[in-house]
């Protein structure tokens, strides 16, 4: 990565930012890595191509087959984590429960690929799988998995994610509930499937 310190753009100061709490990130992975199964995070660090290309933003393959079912897989691309979870059946359908919750149920203002404005915000090929940027929209730190959200912050949500920073929790379509700081649901980076289990992070082929 090639920030500038000296004259940085206001791209520059956002990747410089999500470096440092990807960083914090990975010293908690470590530190957490005992308890990481309780929590169904499990992580990788699949680097394809190089890491020199990796660090210029080269997409990323994920083998999702090694995804336990409600569990998260964690991968690198452009400097920040991006989240792949395999989402139970059980997860799906507490989704449409969560609509009066929510400050954007329908991804209205979300970043997010026209693929993925669906129910699932996902890519009706894998409904189940969903690929976040798991940087929280409020001030940038990376909210945790909680697959079982009934005894957290958010009990109503059943499962999601939530920033341990100023409180901010999101569903498991990574859609921001009504209370929490940040002002909008977590982006879905560009991804494709290059077979049933390789998913591509960072390219959907949609300029191939
Ligand atoms: S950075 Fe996540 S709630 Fe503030």
């Amino acid at each position: 990565m090639s920030a500038s310190l000296d004259n940085p753009s206001a791209s520059d100061e956002i990747v410089v930012d999500v470096q440092r709490r990807r960083f914090l990130t990975t010293a908690t992975t470590v530190v957490g890595a005992a308890g990481a199964a309780a929590l169904g995070v499990q992580f990788f660090s699949s680097m394809s191509p190089s890491a020199r290309a990796l660090a210029a933003g080269a997409p990323v393959e994920a083998d999702i087959s090694l995804i336990e079912a409600g569990a998260q897989l964690t991968v690198e691309w452009r400097g920040k984590p991006v989240w792949i979870v395999n989402r139970t059946d059980e997860m799906l359908a507490t989704l449409g429960e969560n609509d009066g919750l929510l400050k954007d149920p329908n991804c209205e203002k979300a970043v997010q690929p026209d693929y993925a404005r669906n129910a699932f915000r996902s890519r009706e090929q894998h409904k189940n799988y969903i690929v976040l940027v798991g940087i929280c929209t409020h001030l940038g730190c990376s909210p945790a998995y909680v697959p079982d959200m009934t005894a957290g912050i958010n009990p109503a949500l059943k499962s999601g994610w939530e920033c341990a920073c100023h409180g901010s929790a999101f569903d498991i379509a990574g859609r921001v509930t009504s209370t929490s700081p940040a002002a909008t649901n977590l982006e879905v980076p560009p991804y494709q499937y290059l077979n049933d289990t390789t998913v591509l992070v960072g390219d959907d082929g949609a300029s191939a």
